[in-house]
């Protein structure tokens, strides 16, 4: 069963029993500090899990590009991916943990859907603490499901294992918010237990015979300010299960690396290097499949995001590093991410249109990069020999080993040497590079430092607080406010919020002149000394669009959209497609100002601005 027809069955599934099928929103999140890509299917729908009305309804489904970039180092074993798709199904106060377990059973075990022996299924349920008591619900729906389906006696402890918070609870890590036990499913590879790993097996065991397939969350609970759980209002369901780990189980292949998607992939480096993909190069090989994916599904997203040193853009650029890297210890010597683009995009642009459509901006950003790495790499190798190779004998002759944080430092602002390509070369001559050192370097220099957090590059919760709202709204009507005083080229490239000012990214070709800045800042000011009202409705995208409103959130809804209005009926000074939150009023807002404005990439300019 290829991943293709994977998908296609999960959304027919979920449709038949009344789910609205959304498409997989942007990777790139919109107005959310928290996350600096979309790491579940859940992402997109905060607002709707915290109780808003989705226009699709209280029953959705979707197949959702998510990357993660916390496991980037373990990228080259057998199951790390960065970017992965995940299938979704949600119930926003609608059905819950009976429907819920019960379809994911049905989907996963019915010949007429995937069809997996049910005996090769586990399960997890939250074992219980002070804060909630142990999911009976879900233990008793299990038990009954095993017996009566596949007359499997399920028992607590064996089949069904129960565990803390720390594997079977999913919400925002150390935030509040909607949250709630979950309950995993498990596949039994059959696999002997390798008791290097524990004298019993069970499913969270790490000897690799058991895999996570699918996790149902039952959002029942918000996390107070105080740590404390109080039970809510909508009580939602959120799963989440990886295609590519699901199609490696529904082939029968060890790895995800060998489902039908990566093989194109494999050949096409294996013709460029003329190595063959074996257990010796698989690592490489690996690295540079996911790597390069993630960068093509990054720079041709419907809100693409180029290399660059900040941000997402650092990310990108440390894929891309990463894979080229790895390239040339294979052998490959020629250009190579482009080349390998295309086969990637051969492989995903079928159900991924986006990529087809930016084919030309990917293929050339990535040819670009790749050469301005080539012109890094020779500087940076001739500024190693200088304050490396040099001062190795003396770091020898005095037994100190280490490259000082600002030494590292300066190779990555000066040089654009990634920190981890410092430590990766440092390594292999017996070096050692003072990582805090250079972080703390590092975090003085690069705005990355609000991003880099651990707790941010993972899942969570919008910050809704009244800080981000207010920059939110503020955001509506800097956009807007551009559009009038440049032109109606500026386009919203992205925007981020922190409690602290907001940033916005737009096309626009030259830098705006100071008098320009002043003007839109000016325009804001006066809005908001107006005390306009602001109110949203609910319409369809080819309404809104009749209506004039801006934004670029089409894809993200499906059929119905929210509009936020600022102004007076008649003369509203914004209409922009949006999720929300906002201010009802604009005098709400204070007092504006722009603190910044700079270039991030040919054609995209980028303001920094602030309230007080
Ligand atoms: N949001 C849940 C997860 O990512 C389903 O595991």
């Amino acid at each position: 069963m290829t991943v293709a027809h994977i998908r296609q069955k999960f959304l027919e599934f979920f449709q038949q029993k009344g789910h609205t099928i959304i498409p997989s929103a942007s990777l790139i999140p919109e107005n959310d500090p928290t996350v600096l890509f979309t790491t579940a299917g859940m992402h997109p729908l905060v607002p709707y899990l915290l109780g808003e009305k989705h226009p699709g309804g209280k029953r959705l489904v979707s197949v959702q590009k998510c990357l993660r970039t916390d496991d980037i180092e373990e990228v080259g074993d057998n199951r790390h991916l960065t970017f992965f798709e995940m299938l979704g199904n949600w119930s926003l106060g609608d059905y819950f943990k009976r429907e819920a377990i019960e379809w994911s059973f049905e989907f996963l075990t019915d010949p007429t859907w995937l069809g997996i022996d049910p005996t090769r299924l586990f399960v997890t349920v939250f074992e219980g603490d002070q804060d909630a008591p142990r999911d009976e619900e879900s233990i008793g729906i299990w038990q009954t499901l095993f017996l009566n389906r596949a007359k499997i006696r399920a028992e607590v402890g064996e089949r069904i294992g129960l565990y803390p918070k720390k594997k079977n609870w999913w919400g925002p890590a150390g935030q509040t918010g909607p949250c709630g036990p979950d309950t995993e499913i498990f596949y039994d590879t059959g696999r002997a237990h390798d008791p290097a790993f524990g004298l019993k097996c069970h499913q969270n065991c790490d000897c690799g015979r058991f895999v996570e397939i699918w996790n149902n969350v039952f959002m029942e609970y918000e996390k107070q300010e105080d740590g404390t759980f109080k039970p809510l209002q909508q009580k939602n369901v959120d799963t989440g299960m990886g295609l590519e780990r699901i199609a490696a189980v529904m082939q029968n292949v060890p790895t995800v690396f060998d489902t039908e998607i990566f093989q194109n992939i494999f050949n096409k480096i294996e013709v460029l290097s003329g190595k063959r993909y074996t257990s010796e190069t698989e690592r490489p090989f690996r690295i540079i499949a996911d790597h390069i994916r993630a960068a093509v599904f990054i720079i041709g997203d419907q809100h693409g995001v180029s290399p660059s040193n900040v941000g997402q853009g650092y990310i990108v650029r440390r894929l891309l590093r990463r894979a080229i890297r790895e390239g040339r210890r294979l052998g490959i010597k020629e250009p190579l991410t482009h080349q390998i683009a295309l086969v990637i995009i051969g492989e995903f642009g079928t159900h991924y249109q986006e990529l087809e459509t930016n084919l030309v901006r990917i293929v050339s950003e990535l040819k670009q990069e790749e050469q301005k790495f080539e012109k890094t790499l020779e500087k940076g190798m001739k500024e190693f020999k200088k304050i490396l190779i040099e001062p190795i004998d003396n770091l020898v002759k005095n037994e100190q080993k280490h490259l000082t944080g600002e030494q590292a430092f300066m190779l990555f602002s000066t040089y654009g040497f990634p920190w981890e390509l410092t430590e990766e070369i440092l390594r292999e001559h017996g070096i050692m590079v003072d990582r805090k050192a250079f972080e703390k370097e590092f975090k003085k220099h690069q705005e990355l430092s609000r991003t880099a957090s651990a707790g941010k590059f993972k899942g969570g919760l919008a910050d809704h607080s009244v800080e981000t709202t207010r920059l939110h709204t503020a955001t509506h009507l800097l956009h807007r406010a551009l559009k009038n005083v440049l032109g109606d080229h500026v386009e919203q490239k992205g925007s981020n919020i922190t409690a602290e000012r907001l940033r916005f990214d737009f096309s626009h070709p030259m830098k705006v002149t100071v008098e320009q800045l002043k003007q839109v800042e000016d325009m804001v000011n006066d809005i908001i000394q107006q005390d306009l009202p602001v109110r949203f409705e609910e319409m369809t995208v080819e309404e809104a669009k009749k209506r004039g409103a801006i934004g670029l959130f089409e894809e993200k809804y499906g059929e119905k959209i929210k509009v936020y209005f600022i102004g007076n009926d008649a003369t509203d000074f914004s209409k922009e497609i949006c999720g929300g939150p906002h201010v009802t009023h604009t005098g709400e807002l204070g007092s504006f100002k722009i603190q910044k404005e700079e270039a991030v990439s040919a054609g995209v300019r980028r303001i920094k601005a602030t309230l007080s």
